[in-house]
């Protein structure tokens, strides 16, 4: 089932859950198997407001918990132990001897016995009645990584490279996520007598359709599910958009041939086949599903022609319009001439990584641009990025004229790095400073895109300062502070991420701090002419049908923008990885038939005025 946002549908499995802790008694006590992550959070909050407000009580629920990372203590910040009590158990009723959860403190040779008596207790108890699952882009449930076989039980298990990359923002690095985890296995999970597992934002898209609609393999441990009598996936629709009745919808009925349709399917065809839009023939189209799509628009040639002009209107060079140029088929308007351009950013780095090039274009081409980062970022900064200045400071101010003030300061810093430990919480003022360090960086980079000093501002929304990675609250600060900084800059353009990131990341929450604040602005007259872009992150960047501007980089201005790159070092951001992501958008052009170049960025208009 797909959804438009993730609050409905978790609402709506609330419901169904409290049915049946309603039913609960203390002879048959409702069993539920729990999962962390974010895609659970919507559940669990609606779980404890029903709690709050309709005296659901969880005195009868036993809960027995997928998975918990090996070698960390319980009070570790990114423990699924703790995890789980900030997310419901502090704030329900639940009887502390019901909740279960492996043991990640375990010693490993008593871990073997540690999962037998898991599963033991599990049966115990009769069984699983409700198990929650998120999935991982590895498509692994609970931690059942690529491999896992269909009967594995509770288990030690190591972690894949991509599950534990995925889990590196959260633990500041990926050096720092343990490598094993104990997880119930594949065949725990299908004992279970009902199985919901949830999906929400564009990371799930691909490996959710995989899971769903391809084969059933120990690759992807989902898919195993496909074998369950009662398992339901509630998605939204960001993460069904890879299903084939969204990818192609032509495929499995009747369709609208929208030029946006056109469009999708054209591309779709041309990639399957190999072969550039304009080479494709009637026979191409008819041989895989499209042959309605001459009978609407007369023969391949015409289809492919109108295809063709419609990727060719996407490419430009002036991302901000045209000065004089004949602007009906280009993404941007030519007037005004100067615009005022507000590009977003959700962390510093994030938007010079997938818009660096763009921003120097904009700069160059006379565009009033103005960079704001939405949240400081300072939860990227690992430690001794800020030891190292403590460092430093301590040693300048200890010389022969000695700075007391500076000198206590460093070394509050120092330990306060000492008392936190290596996974501790950092107290405010390490946050400050790593914040501090990482706007040096941004400042540096905003200069490498030709930004002027006074160009690039600091929003530092207050939701991120009091957060972590997952478990972040917007407030009407953040929208306050968005909507007072939109109504003084009355953009003729923005650019902004996050439309269809996992409703808890913090891309997704700075969009909706954009969006709630535009609703608050957007009926000022400025608003009216103002043009929404998105521009997307790596790990699922537009797909070629989805760009509606492509902004072509040479190879110099592509290494100019990766020495902005460069320049935030105290965040190890992999320039790289952001070049070789540009370089497919143009090789992916080039293969269509479009103009060869070096790099394209790419992004979307957002479908009205308003971002909604
Ligand atoms: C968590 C778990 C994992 C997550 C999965 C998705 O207990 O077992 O399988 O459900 O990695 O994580 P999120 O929801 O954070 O995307």
């Amino acid at each position: 089932m797909a959804y438009a946002d993730s609050l409905e549908p978790s609402r709506q499995l609330a419901e169904e859950a409290a049915l049946l802790i309603r039913a609960a008694t203390p002879e048959k006590p409702f069993v539920i198997g729990l999962a962390t992550g974010s895609s659970p959070v919507p559940f669990y909050r609606e779980l404890i407001r029903l709690h709050r407000e309709e005296g659901l009580s969880f005195r009868h629920v036993v809960s027995f918990n997928l998975d918990e990372y090996h070698g960390l203590r319980r009070d570790h910040p990114e423990s699924y132990h703790r995890f789980m009590h900030d997310q419901l158990f502090d704030h329900v009723d639940m009887v502390p001897g019901n909740i279960h959860i492996p043991d990640g403190t375990i010693r490993t040779e008593d871990v073997y016995e540690f999962c037998q008596e898991y599963e033991r207790k599990i049966d115990a108890f009769g069984g699983i009645d409700l198990q929650i699952l998120g999935i991982g882009r590895t498509g692994h449930i609970g931690f059942n990584e690529p491999g896992s076989a269909l009967d594995s039980p509770t288990r030690m298990i190591a972690l894949d490279r991509l599950t534990r990359r995925d889990a590196a923002a959260d633990f500041l690095g990926e050096s720092n996520v343990p490598r094993f985890a104990i997880t119930m296995g594949v065949g725990t999970i299908m004992k279970a007598r009902r199985v919901v597992l949830l999906a929400w934002g564009e990371n799930k898209a691909e490996i959710l359709a995989a899971a769903v609609e391809g084969q059933v393999t120990d690759t992807i441990s989902a898919s195993f599910l496909q074998l369950h009598g009662d398992a339901t996936f509630i998605v939204d629709e960001t993460a069904a958009s890879c299903l084939t009745r969204n990818r192609c919808p032509w495929l499995v009925g009747p369709v609208h041939w929208s030029s946006g349709m056109m469009r999708k399917a054209v591309v779709w065809l041309a990639r399957k086949i190999g072969k550039p839009v304009l080479k494709l023939v009637d026979e191409d189209y008819n041989e895989n599903g499209m042959a309605d799509v001459l009978a609407e628009h007369g023969g391949a040639y015409d289809v492919n022609i109108g295809v063709f002009n419609q990727l060719q209107h996407t490419i430009t060079g002036w991302p901000g319009g045209k000065p004089g140029a004949d602007d009906s088929h280009r993404p941007e308007r030519a007037l005004p001439l100067r615009k005022r351009v507000v590009v977003f950013s959700p962390e510093p780095q994030d938007a010079v990584v997938a818009m660096g090039g763009t921003l120097e274009r904009l700069v160059e081409q006379g565009h009033e641009v103005t960079l704001i980062c939405q949240t400081s970022g300072n939860l990227r900064v690992a430690d001794m990025e800020a030891r190292k200045f403590a460092t430093i400071l301590e040693d300048i101010a200890s010389g022969s004229q000695p700075w007391p003030e500076q000198q206590s300061y460093a070394r509050t810093i120092q330990g306060l790095l000492d008392e936190k430990g290596e996974f501790g919480v950092d107290p405010s003022p390490v946050r400050h400073l790593k914040g501090l360090i990482l706007r040096g960086e941004a400042r540096d980079a905003a200069e490498a895109c030709g930004l002027a000093e006074g160009a690039i501002r600091f929003l530092d929304l207050p939701f991120y300062e009091s957060g972590r990675y997952r478990r972040f609250h917007l407030r009407a600060e953040d929208i306050e502070a968005t909507a007072t900084v939109l109504a003084e800059l009355r953009p003729h353009q923005i650019f902004a991420t996050g439309d269809v990131a996992e409703p808890t990341s913090l891309q997704a929450l700075c969009f909706r701090a954009l969006r709630e604040a535009w609703a608050r602005e957007g009926n000022g007259e400025w608003a009216g002419h103002c043009r929404v872009w998105v521009y997307r992150g790596k790990e699922r960047p537009l797909a070629d049908h989805e760009i509606d501007m492509a902004v072509p980089l040479s190879p110099i201005q592509l290494e100019r923008k990766l020495n902005a790159i460069r320049k935030f070092q105290s965040i190890r951001q992999d320039e790289w990885e952001a070049a070789t992501l540009n370089q497919k958008n143009a090789a992916n052009y080039d293969s269509l038939g479009m103009a060869e170049y070096e790099a394209i960025e790419s992004f979307q208009r957002w479908p009205s005025a308003a971002p909604k």
